[in-house]
């Protein structure tokens, strides 16, 4: 009998967020949920903080409306979402009390399978989750971040599957967001996790951007994984990961299968390739291979950013800068991971060094980040910029816990929320806000209109309001700066660029 390899089909979430911006919309996802349901997937991941914001942002839909309907349309595949930890969907650190009453509230709603992570790789940071997963009777899955660094070793790597294990998770994902693991490191990494920790499962999730990851999928295939992540074909590359279908078909002899009917998964390609190609104007620049990434370490989604930043800027043509500036900006901070928060916070100083001279202007996030207020980094940061943060915020190094730090926070917000014009008292609502206190007010006044499509045709009858949330394109809403110029502190918001 050959080994099943299970699939997580991505479709519904990083795909889109890696390719189009975010921007799928509800009624471009409802007709293909049977056919995704049907196709045998170990899991369909379809949420996470970037579907979420851009449902109240952009889509005037409302998340949790979604993942109902998910729920409704594919009862049979358990579905997945990306949590960051004590971040949840947000870009702070919440009081146990929130994380443990989102965790709650997205398993009524219908979700099964929780991808647990924190961009420093700081595991402190996944307790509380991972408790809270496990107490609703839901699938915790630990993760570790991919990166390369001169102190990310196997073992390391390693160490930290075993604490994971140690804290009662259901499974382990290695996640490489910028396509970084070649193929020998995906052999080595799944060998040794697997030799620590035998009876979790493993999972391998890889974007496709550096062209080598296919390759890597196999060769973990071989050394054990139990379950990768792909994107159905008219849905994948670029920035996004590797097509469903060609990981199947390159499984034909190997010992190895998935269990999932190819025919279907056809199908799934059709719809998504119609589909698709309305959303033109949202699509990522990087489209084919990109091995600079092997340096620079952007994962896909950062690199849209980060352009969009430096055009609002006028600085369009510094990009190949900002690009060398990362990894000096990335290992005075220990060689954090670069994924959501680290890469915008690393990627946002890296723009400033170059735009303004290096740490000449320092941004709180990175002052923050710098003095432990997101946790632990891999290994020791520079001394010189940490002297720095600590006399741009006015605060000390901290060393614990960053979720100690914090009072019960949940009525507050629950009051603050409530008095808020169309807010409908659930706690859903309250979660809403709490992770997106600008954007959760105006979204609440204006969601009786109803979800947007914003992949519909111009010339057959998109609204004006369409149009224009189209032509703002990657950017993702006014960008607030803590800046200190001569000793002086100043705040500065970037807004979108508007013709
Ligand atoms: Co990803």
């Amino acid at each position: 009998m050959d080994k099943i390899i299970g699939i997580t089909e991505l479709a519904l979430r990083d795909a889109h967020q890696s390719l189009i911006a975010t921007r799928l919309g509800i009624d471009d996802m409802t007709d293909i949920c049977d056919e995704l349901d049907n196709a045998g997937y170990w899991s369909i991941e379809c949420w996470g903080g970037a579907t979420y914001d851009s449902c109240i942002r952009y889509l005037n839909e409302d998340p949790w409306e979604r993942l109902r309907t998910f729920k409704k349309l594919m009862p049979k595949t358990p579905l997945q979402m990306l949590l960051r930890g004590q971040n949840l969907l947000g870009y702070r650190h919440y009081q146990d009390e929130v994380v443990e009453r989102f965790v709650d509230k997205s398993a009524e709603n219908g979700m099964d399978v929780y991808r647990l992570f924190d961009a420093l790789n700081d595991l402190r940071n996944l307790e509380t989750s991972v408790k809270a997963v496990r107490k609703a009777g839901k699938h915790a899955q630990g993760t570790i971040c991919y990166t390369v660094s001169p102190v990310h070793t196997i073992d390391l790597f390693v160490d930290q599957a075993r604490r994971l294990e140690d804290m009662g998770v259901d499974s382990i994902c290695i996640k490489d967001m910028a396509a970084l693991i070649k193929p020998q490191a995906a052999f080595d990494l799944v060998t040794g996790i697997k030799a620590a920790c035998p009876k979790l499962r493993l999972h391998l999730h890889a974007h496709a951007t550096t062209g080598v990851t296919l390759v890597s999928l196999m060769k973990a295939v071989e050394a054990g994984v139990d379950c990768v992540d792909t994107a159905v074909s008219s849905m994948s590359l670029g920035p996004g990961h590797n097509p469903t279908e060609s990981f199947m078909e390159m499984l034909e002899g190997t010992g190895y299968t998935t269990g999932v009917d190819l025919g279907t998964v056809l199908k799934v390609k059709k719809y998504f390739a119609k589909t698709l190609s309305r959303y033109k104007e949202f699509q990522s620049a990087v489209t084919g291979v990109e091995t600079e990434i092997f340096k620079s370490q952007i994962p896909g989604g950062m690199l849209s950013n980060m352009e969009s930043q430096l055009k609002q800027q006028g600085a369009g043509d510094r990009l190949d800068d900002v690009m060398a500036e990362i990894p000096i900006v990335r290992k005075d901070t220990g060689y954090v991971p670069l994924v959501t928060p680290s890469s915008q916070i690393v990627g946002t100083q890296a723009v400033l060094n170059v735009l303004m001279g290096r740490y000449k202007v320092l941004t709180g996030e990175f002052s923050d980040l710098m003095l432990g207020y997101y946790g632990d980094s891999p290994t020791d940061k520079n001394p010189e910029i940490v002297a720095m943060a600590q006399n741009h915020a006015k605060k000390a190094p901290i060393t614990c816990r960053p979720g100690d730090l914090l009072d019960p926070e949940w009525d507050k917000l629950k009051a603050d929320a409530l008095v808020l014009s169309g807010n409908n008292g659930s706690d859903e609502d309250i979660l809403t806000y709490a992770m997106f206190p600008q954007v959760a007010p105006k979204f609440f006044e204006k969601r009786h209109e109803g979800p947007l499509n914003l992949g519909k045709d111009p010339v057959s009858g998109a609204t004006e309001a369409e149009i224009t949330a189209a032509h703002q394109g990657n950017i993702t809403g006014p960008i607030t700066y803590a800046v200190t110029l001569s000793g002086q502190k100043h705040k500065v918001v970037v807004e979108p660029y508007k013709k």
